[in-house]
């Protein structure tokens, strides 16, 4: 009781730097001192993920059955919604398997606001290239759309609180291409209606501008 109430009053910043060396033990994607982590978002180009994630190398890309790619809500960095993934029978998400270290697993929790209750962790079995399957983490949205962004039935519909700014769907775009994934889906990522923001400090670091866009 005393150490649980000692936790409430930690303040966040020393809450995460204790918890980097807290490695829960039945943590399905570990693989040794790694374990296994989908990006779909942001996280597919490899120059973005090294920001926060210096020690993450590549596994190839990565296919999670029975859930769609989708976007919610606002993120200050990038000046629009994020994505999520949705279950959703029948659909597909493709994305970037990486192997990282479990001391960088703390710095991905932070990035995707696990702490502040935005994001949350899932262990979710993903189809490899070779036709495996590896357990994989990735992150969901607290705030899940509903309605699905292809159920929508023309541009001008979506509602602003669905749209991802340009500079994060260049971003995703970029880092399909650079994982290989298949060409119907870069399509379908390219014709995301965006809310039009662009992040420039993130447009420059990830060399972002001539990435192109079907709008
Ligand atoms: C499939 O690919 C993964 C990642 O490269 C590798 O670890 C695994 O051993 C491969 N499995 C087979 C059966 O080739």
């Amino acid at each position: 009781m005393l150490s649980y109430s000692l936790l409430l009053i930690l303040p966040l910043s020393l809450w995460s730097c204790l918890s980097a060396y807290v490695i829960p033990s039945d943590l399905p994607e570990r693989v040794g001192d790694n374990f296994i982590y989908f990006g779909y978002g942001s996280n597919m180009l490899t120059k973005r993920i090294h920001i926060q994630n210096p020690t993450a190398v590549k596994i190839g890309m990565g296919i999670l059955k029975d859930y769609r790619l989708d976007f919610n809500t606002y993120t200050e960095r990038w000046g629009g919604a994020p994505a999520t993934i949705v279950p959703m029978p029948g659909a597909y998400v493709y994305g970037t398997l990486w192997e990282i270290s479990l001391s960088n697993l703390d710095d991905i929790d932070d990035q995707e606001g696990v702490h502040e209750g935005i994001y949350y962790a899932a262990s979710l079995p993903v189809l490899l290239s070779n036709n495996t399957v590896a357990t994989a983490r990735a992150y969901l949205l607290a705030d899940q759309p509903k309605k699905p962004l292809n159920d929508f039935s023309d541009d001008d519909k979506v509602p602003l609180k669905r749209q991802p700014s340009k500079t994060y769907l260049q971003c995703l775009v970029k880092g399909a291409e650079e994982t290989g994934i298949v060409p119907w889906y870069i399509e379908w990522l390219k014709s995301v209606k965006h809310n039009g923001h662009v992040a420039p400090d993130l447009e420059q670091i990830l060399d972002l501008k001539d990435v192109q866009l079907n709008s």
